[in-house]
C-alpha cells in the first residue's frame, strides 16, 4: 500500500536521500515536493529537489518553492559546511530538473490537501516555516491533513546545534510551535532515533555500485561521511530525513513512540529551539495525558537504512 505524501525539504545532503526514496519507492505515492530555506538558500533547494527528480525520471510530481527565512524575519543561517555550497557536496546534478510550479509552497499544500482531504500525509525535513504559513493562509488545512510526520527536535539526547536544539526546529522555533498548536497529529522523528541510523561506507559501497541514483547517494555521502567524521570520529552519517519519510510511509516501524504533551522554546534564552517534551510518564509505562496528540520517536526498526540503501542502489 503506498501513501500520499508531500515531501517539504531544504534540500541538503540526507534531504536528497530522503527525495529519491519518495520518487522510487512503491510505499510512497509522492504528490509534490515543497521546498524552504535552511541546509541552503531556498532557490538551491528548490533547483536539487527538482534536479533529483528528474534524475530519478518521475513525472507530474509538482515542486513548489517556500520560505527564504524564519516567521520573525531574522536572517537565514545555512549549513553549507555540512551540505557543501551547492547542497549537495559539490556534485550539484547537471540537469535542468523538472518544472517548478508558479505557486508558493504554502499554496501547493493547500491546494493538494483540497485534491486528497483526509489521505495526505505531510513529511517536513526542513524548518517548519512553511508548514507554518500554510496553517496562516487556510487554518483549516489540519481537517484535510490529520497526520504530519516531522523530523525534528530532540527529546532524550542533546541537540546538535546547541547543547538541546535540533537543526530544523531551532531554524525556526516560532514555526515549530505554531505547527503544533495546529489540530493535527504530529509524529517527531528527532536526534533519538536518527542518530542511531547510520548510513556506513559499506552503504556507500553498495550505492556506489549501484546505477545512476545510487552512485549519486555514493557521492553526495562523501562530502556528508567528512562532516561526520570531524565530529564523530567515524566516517558515517545520520540517516534523518530518509527516516523520517520511512516512518510517514509505514517502512521504518516504531516501536517505543509516546504521545506526549509538548512545547516548542521560543524564548531568547539558552534554551531557545528545544522541544520540550512532558516525559514524566514514562515512569508509569507512558499512559497518553489528556490532550495530548503529538508523537515522538523513541525507537525505530533497525533494519530501515538497509532496506533504502538496496531500494536506491537497484534503482
Ligand atoms: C536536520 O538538519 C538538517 O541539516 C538535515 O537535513 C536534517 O533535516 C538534522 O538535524
Ligand atoms: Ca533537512
Amino acid at each position: 500500500m503506498s501513501r500520499k505524501i508531500i515531501l517539504d525539504v531544504d534540500t541538503g545532503i540526507d534531504d536528497s536521500l530522503a527525495v529519491l526514496t519518495a520518487a522510487v519507492s512503491i510505499r510512497v505515492d509522492l504528490v509534490g515536493c515543497t521546498t524552504t530555506w535552511g541546509n541552503v538558500d531556498v532557490e538551491t533547494a528548490t533547483r536539487n529537489t527538482a534536479a533529483l527528480l528528474e534524475l530519478a525520471e518521475i513525472d507530474g510530481v509538482p515542486v513548489a518553492a517556500g520560505a527564504a527565512g524564519p516567521l520573525n524575519g531574522a536572517a537565514p543561517g545555512y549549513a553549507r559546511h555540512v551540505h557543501g555550497d551547492d547542497g549537495q557536496g559539490g556534485h550539484a546534478l547537471d540537469l535542468d530538473g523538472v518544472p517548478v510550479s508558479g505557486e508558493t509552497a504554502a499554496e501547493l499544500i493547500i491546494r493538494l490537501s483540497h485534491e486528497h482531504a483526509g489521505e495526505l500525509h505531510l513529511v517536513a525535513v526542513g524548518p517548519l516555516t512553511n508548514l507554518a504559513l500554510a496553517l496562516e493562509a487556510d487554518p483549516t488545512l489540519p481537517e484535510r491533513v490529520p497526520e504530519v510526520t516531522i523530523m525534528g527536535g530532540a527529546f532524550g539526547v542533546p541537540g546538535n546545534i546547541t547543547p538541546v536544539a535540533e537543526a530544523n526546529i531551532i531554524g525556526d522555533p516560532e514555526a515549530a510551535q505554531r505547527v503544533i498548536d495546529a489540530a493535527w497529529s504530529c509524529t517527531f522523528v528527532g536526534l533519538d532515533v536518527t542518530m542511531e541510523h547510520l548510513l556506513t561506507e559499506e552503504h556507500r559501497a553498495q550505492l556506489n555500485a549501484g546505477g545512476e541514483i545510487g552512485r549519486h547517494c555514493g557521492a553526495i555521502l562523501d562530502h556528508y561521511f567528512d562532516f561526520y567524521a570531524d565530529v564523530t570520529g567515524t566516517r558515517c552519517a545520520a540517516n534523518h530525513d530518509a527516516l523520517a519519510l520511512g516512518v510517514a510511509c509505514g517502512k521504518a516501524a516504531l516501536g517505543l513512540a509516546p504521545t506526549v504533551r509538548m512545547q516548542i522554546d521560543t524564548t531568547d534564552g539558552p534554551g531557545r529551539g528545544q522541544t520540550i517534551a512532558d516525559r514524566r510518564p514514562m515512569y508509569e509505562g507512558w499512559p497518553t495525558p489528556r490532550g495530548a496528540r503529538h508523537r515522538i520517536a523513541l525507537e525505530v526498526d533497525e533494519g530501515y537504512t538497509d532496506w533504502m540503501v538496496q531500494l536506491l542502489a537497484a534503482a
